[in-house]
């Protein structure tokens, strides 16, 4: 364990950077990695003035809410970085569970979190030189009524757990987790991501990057974490980027 907000300390190997305020705790990271930090910092900022979600799109990072970057090594190999998504995914997903037990929190591909099809977590995945930056948004005591998704926060579903217990949580699920990775690869991790997967076998919309949109079916995660959507004729294709919208969710 190493010492760190207010005599709190994080699982090994992480070391925590506490901060009041910042920019985007990814941006913190960066800032470290360059600094010479390296494999298990963990920045945290109880706020953000600039927040960064996906695409582009601003991350509402309200005082209460957790905003934290893992700052993480991919490994040799780095075709199997974005791995970490889902290794991240799975942790907060079990993290959540923990902290709400009669909640259902489900993973929504690459790795949102929900819970009764309302985001709860997001994520933003960076290079930071050969690490990886996993930044992560934990909606805990309120969440932007205004958002492409219908949104909940923590509070909403039974948990008066605080920014930084949560942390605490996350970072010993995201230890597990990414030793899990390192010795045994990704299937086990992809096995526990469909285990807790949203929307398996229903219809969805995948929005490309380029803003086309894709109507089919979710058929599962191929052996590398792409998402497989069935078309009409039962054909199935790969996409490795997008947003996936669930039709029924409005
Ligand atoms: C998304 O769903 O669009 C991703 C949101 C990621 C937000 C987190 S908050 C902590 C970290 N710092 C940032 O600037 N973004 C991520």
């Amino acid at each position: 364990m190493t010492q760190g907000y207010f005599g709190r300390a994080l699982p090994a190997p992480f070391r925590l950077r506490a901060l009041d305020i910042v920019d985007s705790t990814n941006d913190e990271a960066k800032r470290a990695q360059q600094g010479g930090e390296g494999h298990g910092l963990v920045v945290w900022a109880r706020r953000q003035t600039a927040g960064r979600g996906r695409r582009g799109r601003a991350w509402v990072s309200a005082e209460g809410n957790l905003h934290c970057s893992f700052l993480l090594d991919p490994g040799q190999d780095w075709t199997k970085a974005p791995e970490l998504a889902f290794v991240a995914a799975v942790a907060v997903q079990a993290t959540l569970a923990g902290l709400a037990p009669t909640s259902a929190f489900q993973v929504k591909w690459p790795n949102d979190i929900l819970c009764r099809r309302q985001k709860i977590c997001g994520m933003l995945l960076e290079q930071a030189a050969g690490l990886i930056v996993v930044g992560i948004g934990i909606n805990v005591t309120e969440s932007p009524a205004e958002a492409l998704y219908p949104t909940t926060f923590l509070r909403e579903q039974g948990s008066g757990a605080e920014a930084f217990d949560i942390l605490a949580e996350l970072a010993g699920e995201m230890a597990d987790l990414y030793d899990i990775w390192r010795t045994q690869g990704f299937a086990p991790v992809r096995e526990r991501w469909l285990a807790h997967a949203a929307g398996i076998g229903e219809p969805i919309n995948v929005r490309l990057s380029d803003e086309r949109v894709l109507p089919g079916r979710f058929a599962g995660l191929d052996e590398g974490g792409g998402l497989l959507l069935a078309d009409e004729s039962g054909r199935t294709q790969r996409i490795l980027a997008g947003d996936v919208f669930f039709p029924t969710a409005g």
